[in-house]
């Protein structure tokens, strides 16, 4: 019954609150980028996917304004009705050309945009092809579409063939939509776009659909994105990105060089004919930051000196940690109440890092996960490692402390805000 199910899940978050140990919805009443108020106190944010910290460029700002002052501050209706803009018209055209394709359709946010382009390129006698470690919008847009699921192990391309090959008889016409990340955003790790390509040669129905939200504006050429980063762009057939993460606004889009299921697409997906439209402001601000991308690489530049100058430092500490070659550097602990005290802690000392728990990342392998931007100060990086250097100690979660050397075996009886 809801109210039962409501009542115990209202008690168990009452009580993590009243032994403050809850993690989630901190309010932040001011911003600088790479520091937050929260309660008053001032800390060093590591936690954010605004990963080249273009949120807080003065240049980007008189951008969003410029664009509410000349269109509003609300988009007054759906893309479909009165919403649509020339700023939305340019801003799609902008991102088909900055990722590779012909054209792009661009939606109020990332998730929405899974939720509503997926139904649209499968029916129910179709084959979703994904990997499990995927994003939740993902699973949403499958379950609208009512196509069939076949999911494979993360990054495992021998296993998607023979998972494919035992779902789908000899001959059968169906479609088949494989989807995977560019940068898979609790573990960092690089979609395996390359091994996940020769699919492609066994069916030739098979679409790839790459959704780069972690990719975009931080892999590849100028930011590019997943696809260039491999140099395979050509042979994806469509890019979804969101505004949410490097393009310090809100809002996603899906691009690719089948102009006709796109624009089929625009007329279908319910999630851009009903609901309302991106703002000005937030299509100003992603074209600001496009800009900038293609003017200063060496944002990105300083993005990866930071993140290698951590992983060092991680090291150094004897932390366990992804080794991806991404910006995403997750700090593997496994236990989840021993994440969330870890977390807590770090709150305490002044750096402010999420735990990353079931059903976010697998069950027992709880992680804090750090993504560093580029606007970060070399001083910050020094404060927030010298703090995991004695917290690390403290809690014993380096390499060789007891419990840390098999991640995710222990099994633990401690439902943490499931
Ligand atoms: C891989 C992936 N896809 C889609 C989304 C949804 O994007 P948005 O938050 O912009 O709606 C996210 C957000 O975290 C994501 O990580």
């Amino acid at each position: 019954m809801l109210k039962n199910r409501c009542k115990a899940f209202f008690e168990y978050i009452a009580g993590a609150r009243s032994q403050e140990i809850y993690p989630y919805f901190r309010p932040i009443s001011r911003s600088w980028g790479t520091e937050v108020e929260v309660d008053g106190r001032r800390l060093v944010m590591v936690g954010s996917n605004d990963y080249l910290g273009l949120s807080h460029d003065p240049r980007v700002h008189e951008a969003a304004a410029a664009a509410s002052r000349c269109l509003g501050t609300g988009p007054g209706g759906s893309r479909f009705l009165c919403g649509n803009t020339t700023l939305l018209e340019k801003l799609e055209e902008r991102l088909a050309a900055f990722v590779g394709k012909k054209k792009a359709v661009v939606h109020v946010t990332g998730f929405s945009t899974n939720l509503g382009a997926i139904p649209c390129l499968l029916t129910p006698n179709d084959i979703l092809l994904v990997d499990r470690e995927s994003h939740a919008s993902i699973f949403q847009g499958w379950k609208a579409s009512q196509a069939r699921l076949v999911t494979f192990s993360h990054n495992d391309a021998q296993g998607a063939l023979k998972k494919l090959t035992a779902a789908l008889p000899r001959q059968n016409s169906a479609t088949i939509l494989l989807i995977t990340e560019g940068v898979f955003s609790m573990s960092g790790d690089i979609g395996a776009l390359p091994d996940l390509m020769r699919l492609k040669d066994h069916y030739p129905n098979l679409s790839f659909y790459l959704d780069d939200a972690h990719g975009l504006g931080v892999l590849g050429p100028n930011g590019r994105g997943t696809a260039a980063h491999f140099g395979l762009t050509d042979r994806v057939d469509f890019i979804m990105g969101t505004f949410s993460k490097a393009l310090a606004s809100i809002g996603g889009f899906i691009a690719g060089d089948d102009t006709e299921a796109l624009e089929y697409l625009r007329h279908h997906s319910t999630p851009l004919i009903f609901s309302a439209a991106l703002p000005a402001s937030n299509t100003a601000t992603v074209l600001a930051c496009l800009d900038i991308l293609e003017r200063e690489p060496e944002r990105l530049h300083r993005l990866w000196e930071i993140t290698r100058r951590v992983k060092r430092g991680y090291q150094e500490i004897g932390l366990i940690y992804s080794d991806a070659p991404s910006h995403i550097i997750p700090i593997h602990i496994g236990s989840e109440m021993k994440t969330v005290l870890f977390s807590k802690d770090l709150y305490d000392h002044g750096v402010f890092a999420l735990p990353s728990i079931y059903p976010a990342v697998p069950k027992g392998k709880a992680v804090i996960r750090t993504a560093y931007m580029s606007t970060h100060q070399d001083s910050q990086v020094d404060h927030v490692l010298e703090v995991l250097a004695n917290l690390a100690v403290k809690h014993r979660i380096r390499i060789g402390d007891q419990d840390m050397r098999k991640p995710g075996r222990k099994k633990e009886n401690v439902p943490v805000f499931r």
